[in-house]
């Protein structure tokens, strides 16, 4: 019988802990997939003593056995993920193996990250933040029909297709004035290109719809969060690609009906790294502490992340969207210190001071929180692997939630290793 395609998206501003929650689910479907976004990902896992960052590739990888797809509505960087299959090797897993790659999928070039920084340069004040990895310039030449793609590779013009793309490439980087090499970092993407040519390279619409046809489960893993979609985040303050749940039909090429299982995975408090509005950001001591117990700093660019308290308003919005089935709640263990805890149940708005608990059009400015205040726990939790060990005012916190999202949490993480997760 045909099986479906269960789902983990973030539902918050990205850093949610994907990377962790898909290495422990993924010990029950043969196959993960990555469906969009890029090596602006960087998905953490911690098994066996050992960390692991993996960006391109899907967190599936180090399960015994996996199939992992990188599906065309990823963006590629070849010499990232060369990089990043070498240091998979170094563990004793061969990557080659178990990974099969959509032709479909779009190339980054080194004068996608000239144009990501020179875009970012120009911006001044108002710049997004990114990653500086060529995401959005890779994902605005794939809309705009100009785009190299994986499959191209192996075609006798693909000299000349890099060449035209990249002469290009230099006329906007001049129009910019952006001081620049131009071969800067090219001898480097030609080789790992040949090294690319060593993997499976497949149409991922029918390796994924065979696979499901023929009774094999698979999980797609997103990268980012909701609130960095390009339609439902706090545009232009998001990335380039479609973090919801109509990515995953778009970059794998899946029929939404044979989608299955949604799983929402979102911190017990709010992260943001990069420009942008984040209506519950704490300037303060306690943002301090968030930032400095759970480690909030990027795993791809080392930044410091902003850090706030949650915000549910934002968390309903993106459960809907995503039609969300089950609710994953990561690092609550962090707040294990706090006297009191608060969560954001509503919004003012405008000059009025309005109360919403609907996301608003415009989220820049003129929000005021609204929160609840919990009774802190203060109970290390680190260590309680059975939901009879959770103490009382944390079971009413988690009631709570489940209320106002009308989802169940099913999973609690309390630490990064693939260990410490209760499952409910
Ligand atoms: P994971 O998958 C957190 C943010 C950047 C920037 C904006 C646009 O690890 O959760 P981009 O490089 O995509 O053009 O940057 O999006 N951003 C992320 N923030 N986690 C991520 O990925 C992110 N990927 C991009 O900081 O604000
Ligand atoms: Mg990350």
């Amino acid at each position: 019988m045909s099986k479906k395609l269960d789902v983990v998206l973030g539902l918050q501003w990205g850093d949610e802990g994907k990377g962790k929650i898909v290495d422990v689910l993924a010990s029950r479907y043969p196959a993960v997939a990555r469906f969009q976004g890029g090596p602006n990902a960087g998905h953490s896992l911690h098994f066996d003593g050992k960390s692991f960052v993996v960006r391109s590739i899907p967190s599936g990888i180090f399960r015994e056995g996996s199939t992992n797809v990188i599906g065309n509505g990823v963006v590629l960087d070849p010499v990232t993920f060369k990089e990043e299959c070498e240091n998979i090797l170094k563990t004793g897993i061969d990557p080659k193996g178990k990974l099969v790659i959509s032709r479909k999928a779009h190339l980054i070039l080194p004068t996608h990250r000239l144009l990501d920084a020179a875009y970012e340069a120009a911006a001044g004040k108002g710049k997004i933040g990114s990653t500086l990895k060529g995401i959005g310039p890779t994902y605005t030449d794939k809309i705009s029909r100009h785009g190299l793609r994986v499959g191209d590779i192996l075609s006798p013009d693909f000299r000349s297709l890099f060449a035209a793309l990249k002469s290009r490439h230099l006329q906007l980087l001049n129009d910019l004035h952006f001081d620049f090499d131009p071969d800067k970092g090219e001898a480097e993407w030609m080789e790992a290109i040949e090294y690319l040519k060593q993997f499976k390279l497949v149409d991922c619409e029918f390796f994924v719809n065979g696979w499901l046809s023929e009774g094999k489960g698979m999980l797609a893993e997103g990268a980012q969060g909701s609130m960095l979609d390009v339609d439902y985040g706090s545009y232009p303050f998001v990335t380039s690609s479609s973090t919801t749940i109509g990515g995953v039909c778009t970059g794998l090429g899946v029929p939404p009906s044979r989608v299955g299982k949604v799983f929402g995975i979102f911190k017990a408090y709010c992260t943001r790294v990069g420009s942008g509005p984040f209506p519950t950001e704490l300037n303060d001591e306690t943002g301090e502490t968030l930032r400095r117990v759970g480690h909030e700093f990027g795993a791809v660019t080392g930044r410091p992340r902003r850090c706030g308290w949650l915000d549910l308003v934002a968390l309903k919005y993106a459960v809907m969207v995503d039609g969300v089935t089950d609710l994953i709640m990561m690092k609550s263990d962090c707040l294990d210190d706090f006297d009191t805890i608060k969560v954001c149940t509503s919004y003012k708005v405008g000059p009025e001071g309005k109360e919403t608990n609907e996301l608003p059009y415009d989220i820049t400015a003129g929000i005021e929180p609204v929160y609840t205040e919990f009774k802190g726990w203060k109970k290390d939790l680190t260590g309680v692997r059975t939901e009879s060990g959770l103490p009382q005012e944390f079971k009413d916190y988690v009631k709570f939630m489940e209320d106002y999202l009308g989802v169940p949490i099913s999973i609690i993480s309390l630490g990064p290793d693939r260990e410490a997760t209760i499952e409910r």
